[in-house]
């Protein structure tokens, strides 16, 4: 079984460094997958009230009689509970589909720029619940420079982590760089590209990062697989990763990752495939105004 290294949070909290993502896994795939990435090794599990799987995580802990305190389980806010007491509400009943009493990490799940006080009273409650050692490590996610600033300068708290759409094509160099001076760390999703294969009507192929000949040729090279090379970078660049499978085998591959590394010059060909552009959507035009969807009890 993979033993994955972990990564030092700024208040001392280790978070595994790759973890198993359940986003658009269904009810069923996702006790599945979550049962069999804790036999390859994983131990960091991410979802979200919007998911609508944390019941299937939890049971699939449940299951295999995981204590709390052997995982890492990371869920997010969903934007229709922002707000002080709202988040309070969301947590606790994302606490009861989780079956947990404690959580490792909560996260805004985006930010809402046209609801900013919301985004800010939500952030408030997060605060509130690591004090009251509910939570051991807060985050959020979707965030840029500019909004990470307004948030740190408005309440005094900076996230322990942010999570954002990263992959070769779209590696949010600057953004990385602002996390380094405020002690941020960055997690990864769509680590190996996914959103450029499922987001909008008419995904290019030329931005899949697992079928570009950079990548091809070290996995080539290396007798390892493209998504291997992929989660490999973003362990050399010391970012968290969260790549989702359903399928077991790809489960086991990416956690396999910690057997070989890539050359500075290896590092630097991927990192120059960096287009600037991102694949999902824009994380500042989420607001409950124009997305409806709220989560139920
Ligand atoms: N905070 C946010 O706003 C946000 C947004 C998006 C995602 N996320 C999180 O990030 C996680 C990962 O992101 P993602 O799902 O967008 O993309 P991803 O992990 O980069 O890619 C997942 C896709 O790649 C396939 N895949 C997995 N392993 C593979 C392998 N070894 N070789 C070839 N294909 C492979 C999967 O197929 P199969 O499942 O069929 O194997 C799936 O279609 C999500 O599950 C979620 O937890 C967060």
């Amino acid at each position: 079984m993979t033993q994955v290294p972990n990564i030092t949070l700024a208040n001392g909290v280790s978070m595994p460094a790759i973890g198993l993502g359940v986003y658009r896994s269904s009810a069923d795939e996702t006790v599945h997958a979550v049962s069999a990435a804790l036999d390859a090794g994983y131990r960091l599990f991410d979802t979200a009230a919007a998911y609508g799987n944390e019941a299937q995580v939890g049971e699939a802990l449940g299951r295999k009689h995981i204590a709390a305190a052997d995982v890492f389980v990371t869920t997010k806010l969903w934007i229709s509970d922002y707000g002080f007491d709202s988040a309070l509400h969301g947590f606790e009943r994302s606490m009861r589909k989780l079956k947990l009493e404690t959580l490792d990490l909560y996260l805004l799940h985006q930010p809402m720029p046209n609801e900013w006080e919301r985004t800010i009273a939500s952030w408030k409650a997060l605060a509130r619940l690591t004090a009251e050692g509910r939570v051991r490590a807060i985050g959020v996610s979707n965030f840029s420079t500019v909004l990470l600033q307004r948030l740190i300068d408005q309440t005094g708290v900076v996230p322990h982590v942010n999570q954002v759409e990263l992959h070769p094509f779209f590696a949010q160099a600057e953004l990385r760089a602002t996390h380094a001076r405020l002690g941020i760390a960055t997690q990864a999703w769509s680590p190996i590209g996914g959103v450029t294969r499922y987001w909008g009507d008419k995904p290019d192929p030329s931005r899949n990062p697992l079928t570009h000949e950079t990548v091809t040729a070290l996995a080539t090279k290396y007798g390892k697989s493209p998504a291997q090379i992929l989660l490999r970078w973003h362990m050399e660049h010391g970012i968290c990763a969260i790549p989702k499978s359903v399928t077991p085998s790809r489960i086991a591959e990416n956690i396999d990752v910690f057997d070989f590394s890539l050359e500075a010059g290896e590092i630097a060909a991927i990192d120059a495939l960096d287009s600037g552009v991102r694949s999902g959507p824009d994380p500042e035009t989420f607001d409950t105004t124009t997305i409806k969807r709220t989560i139920e009890d």
